[in-house]
């Protein structure tokens, strides 16, 4: 076993696992993180992705003891004083979304796109969402969504991560 030390959505988390433990499985199972999908066993979809210290990563491809001192932000941590995030709210008001399976990766994939490129083109949004994959919507209402975010000001596609968290408190598990 391995002692780590996390801190995800804002809270701090000291945790023993086993060091082949995936970060996917140690958020959904360990601290309940349900809102991470897993939709596949090949790391394709991107159904899984995270922020960790502010980048988007699938989190299927990261070993939980890899995430020791990290800040980790999952979809859950993204609604502040019970406002959606801009990127959130541009999915729900494009209908970015038919099952909803990828969606939360979709969002955090599109966070860290826009981070990096705060003004992108429909073909930058498709290019820089080429990770995650959709098998319903057809990506047209997900560029448009990103585009909306993208002209929502400064808050879109900032991440809590980014922002720095609110006040971690200390979770021992
Ligand atoms: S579950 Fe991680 S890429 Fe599919
Ligand atoms: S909305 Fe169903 S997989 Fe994207």
């Amino acid at each position: 076993m391995a002692r780590i030390e996390v801190t995800v959505d804002g809270v701090r988390y000291v945790d023993e696992v086993e060091p082949r433990l995936l970060l996917v499985h140690y958020l959904r199972e360990r601290l309940g993180k349900v809102g991470t999908p897993i939709g596949c066993d090949t790391s394709n979809c991107g159904a899984c992705t995270v922020h960790i210290d502010g980048s988007s990563a699938k989190s299927c491809t990261v070993l939980a003891v890899q995430a020791d001192g990290t800040e980790v932000t999952t979809v859950e941590g993204l609604v502040r004083d019970g406002e959606l995030h801009p990127v959130q709210q541009a999915f729900h008001d494009n209908h970015a979304l038919q099952c909803g399976f990828c969606t939360p990766g979709m969002i955090m994939a599109s966070i860290d796109l826009l981070n990096e490129n705060p003004e992108p083109t429909d073909e930058e949004i498709r290019h820089g969402l080429e990770g995650n994959l959709c098998r319903c919507t057809g990506y047209q209402n997900i560029v448009r969504a990103v585009r909306q975010a993208a002209g929502g000001g400064p808050a879109a596609g900032r991440s809590p991560a980014a922002e720095g968290s609110p006040a971690a408190a200390e979770v021992t598990a």
